[in-house]
């Protein structure tokens, strides 16, 4: 299996890390412990990963900030991706923002807090189908190329897309990667995710573990993923996250984490090999 994967101008390792549970509880404020989350992102890189997932909304300015905080000057080979088309109100409730001038704000507001002048790729977050009254894919991806020829963003990247919505992006322009839901319990999405690896491009799944919210289901609570976790002896997550870099080659992880524990606990996932036994058992999880 190989350990690393083209992204925009960069060659990742397949292992990265997400930024979204480093801020407060629900994506908002600052954390719950700030040294915690600065020792997460210089031992994640420490670590040997060099690709991290963020956006300026997390937080929102927080996760951009700690990464600034910890890791700047950044390492050469580091990969930073982030993505636009969303806002938090003074609540932390999530808005859309997708006028095209919307999107370039969203760019240029990572690239100031994070100090950097380009960025490996920046996501567009679509907000599931679209309606009448939405801005056209045309015209959003339309601004992010825009950002791409000013060198302001290497890739684009396109998120929460429909098998049809990723079609349509790539007859527009160059796609780097692909940010949906899938998990091993959440494969809704195997049609984008077979698509991409058919065209070569890299798939990120996010909620790679059920995600942090509480009302969703978790990988780590399946009996047969614990079943499998128990018979290898390794913690149920490191399970989870090897069946996704089983799934297919162009499969990067993104697990969000808040503590040194569960980073160098997902970081092992490297050494776990599933066997076609564990592969066959956990797809029974699947289905
Ligand atoms: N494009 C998008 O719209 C979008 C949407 C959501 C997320 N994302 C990206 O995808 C990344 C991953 O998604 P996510 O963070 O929402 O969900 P996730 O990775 O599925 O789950 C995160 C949760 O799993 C826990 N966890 C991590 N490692 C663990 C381990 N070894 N054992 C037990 N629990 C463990 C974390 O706990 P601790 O915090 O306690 O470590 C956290 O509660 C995000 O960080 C973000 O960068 C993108």
């Amino acid at each position: 299996m190989t350990d690393t994967f083209q992204m925009a101008d960069r060659t990742v390792r397949r292992i990265g890390l997400g930024a979204m549970q480093l801020p407060g509880p629900g994506v908002f404020g600052p954390p719950r412990d700030r040294g915690e989350a600065l020792r997460v992102l210089r031992r994640a890189v420490e670590l040997g990963v060099n690709h991290i997932d963020t956006a300026q909304y997390y937080g929102p300015d927080v996760s951009n900030e700690l990464i600034r905080s910890a890791l700047h000057p950044y390492p050469d080979d580091l990969a930073i991706v982030s993505k636009v088309g969303a806002l938090r109100d003074e609540k932390g409730g999530w808005r859309s923002a997708q006028q095209p001038a919307e999107l370039r704000a969203g760019v240029e507001a990572n690239l100031r807090a994070l100090d950097i002048d380009h960025l490996t790729a920046v996501n567009l977050r679509l907000m599931g189908e679209q309606g009448p009254s939405e801005v056209a894919l045309e015209d959003q991806l339309a601004e992010m190329v825009a950002l791409r020829e000013e060198g302001k963003i290497a890739g684009i990247g396109i998120s929460t897309v429909s098998a049809t919505q990723f079609a349509a992006a790539r007859a527009i322009t160059e796609i780097a990667c692909v940010q949906n839901a899938f998990s091993l319990v959440d494969q809704s999405d195997a049609e984008v995710l077979d698509a991409c690896t058919a065209a070569g491009i890299a798939y990120v799944p996010y909620f790679p573990l059920g995600s942090a919210f509480p009302q969703m289901p978790k990988v780590v609570d399946q009996p047969g993923v614990q079943a499998v976790a128990a018979r290898l002896g390794v913690p149920a997550a490191r399970v989870g996250l090897a069946w996704l870099l089983a799934r297919a080659e162009n499969v990067l992880l993104i697990p969000g984490i808040s503590s040194v524990a569960h980073l160098e606990d997902n970081l092992a996932v490297a050494g776990l090999r599933l066997g076609p036994d564990d592969l066959a058992e956990l797809d029974g999880v699947a289905a």
